[in-house]
């Protein structure tokens, strides 16, 4: 205890001095159940090795899977994770945001880096900028592979012939595919993320996965829900299975991998090298870890509220490190706070929070609802500055560090 209170007096105001996220990692990552030494993505062998090696990835999570979000995924036993979408026509005018898509945090080991679009000629050229762009910031030796995303169902970019429509012009995603070989000179892995098919029934997928591998890509992720089932209905594991037999590169698994069981038994039941979480990992940045260990028979333990809370508390601050729009703070608090008592009430408070402190009041404040006694710095800091602030809701106070 005596320890503790040291430890929290001596990062008393961390908001303050602005920590780096490697830093926030060592400060709060074991407390939380995580680890604040984030591992490469393995460098052995080919490509199928590699994945074999290290079969649970980050999947990319458009608005989701940012740096903080990618952070925790690492810390959490990800192997690899890849960036949210990004636009190659957005590359050609580049601007900050974008570059913020593409880059990864100083902490990440490294990233798969995912591009949209239609125009092969304009995929060749974002694939020299990205590579360009890591290459002047010395970090080329983090860009794990170029993934094409064939498979995204939302109406504005598929009225572009981009995302999942390109599933009904295997020519083009081919054409597409060679492009960013091409403009990687080769160097790097290239994939493709795609649907079972654009409609249902009409099912595509090891025809057009075939198409992809005579095109060379590396390998080949395979969401088992045709587009226009957006994310309903359940994921056809099966459909998936059928890819794995068409093809000879690997294939990735997505779809309902909800639960690190759920993970483990998607790569079972469909024979693919690997398998993307994606919604399952909301909430539960433990996900990685835990498939892996039920995978060689282990059963891990289960997360701790205070576990859960720490947890909460380290990816605010991570947000807010990495210059996130701390509003994505509202949908952790969901996923954070689900299955605790009262949660309705706390996500429903967490709604008025607007800066990171408002977020740390309100895990200090449920950690105390809940009598705990919480070993992190993060959360024991927001406790202390919780009660230094006892006056006024936490809800009614201005923000300083938003
Ligand atoms: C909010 C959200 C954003 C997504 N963004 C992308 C994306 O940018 N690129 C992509 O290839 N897939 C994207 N996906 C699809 C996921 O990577 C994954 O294939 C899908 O959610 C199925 O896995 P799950 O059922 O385990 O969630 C997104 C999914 C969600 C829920």
């Amino acid at each position: 205890m005596a320890a503790r209170a040291h430890s929290a007096e001596k990062h008393l105001h961390p908001l303050q001095d602005a920590p780096s996220t490697s830093q926030l990692l060592a400060q709060g990552a074991a407390a939380a159940g995580l680890s604040a030494t984030l591992a490469p993505f393995s460098a052995e062998g080919s490509w199928e090795q590699r994945l074999a090696a290290n079969p649970y990835l980050m999947a990319p999570m458009a608005g989701v899977s940012d740096q903080a979000y990618r952070l925790m995924a690492r810390a959490g036993g990800a192997a690899c994770a890849v960036s949210e979408m990004v636009s190659v026509a957005g590359i050609h005018y580049a601007n900050e945001k974008t570059w913020q898509l593409v880059d990864p945090d100083p902490a990440e080991p490294d990233l798969i880096v995912q591009l949209f679009g239609s125009d092969p000629e304009q995929f060749y050229e974002a694939t020299k900028s990205v590579i360009d762009r890591y290459e002047s910031k010395g970090k080329l030796h983090k860009l794990v592979a170029i993934d094409i995303n064939m498979a995204c169902p939302v109406p504005k970019v598929v009225r572009k012939g981009e995302g999942s429509a390109l599933l009904d012009d295997p020519a083009r995603a081919a054409n597409i595919v060679r492009q960013v070989r091409e403009g990687s000179d080769y160097n790097l892995p290239v994939t493709a993320k795609i649907r079972i098919g654009r409609k249902q029934h009409d099912y595509v997928a090891p025809a057009f996965a075939l198409a992809l591998e005579r095109a060379g890509v590396s390998s080949v992720a395979v969401h088992g829900r045709y587009a226009n089932q957006f994310y309903t209905g359940t994921s056809d594991s099966a459909a998936i299975a059928q890819v794995v037999r068409a093809v000879d590169i690997p294939v990735i698994a997505s779809g309902d991998a909800l639960t690190a069981a759920q993970a483990v038994q998607l790569k079972e039941s469909t024979g693919a090298a690997a398998v993307f979480c994606a919604r399952g990992t909301y909430g539960n940045p433990w996900i990685f870890a835990d498939a892996r260990s039920l995978a060689t028979g282990c059963t891990p333990a289960p997360h701790t509220t205070a576990q859960r809370l720490d947890a909460f508390a380290l990816h605010v601050q991570l947000l807010a490190a990495t210059g996130a729009h701390i509003a994505r703070a509202r949908s952790l608090a969901g996923w954070y706070l689900k299955g605790m008592p009262e949660a309705a009430s706390w996500r429903e408070r967490a709604m008025h929070c607007v800066g990171v402190s408002d977020y740390l009041h309100l895990i200090a404040q449920v950690a105390q609802a809940n009598s705990l006694d919480p070993a992190s710095v993060l959360v024991g800091e927001a406790l202390q500055l919780a009660q230094e602030a006892s006056a006024a809701p936490y809800a009614e106070k201005p923000s300083h560090h938003a």
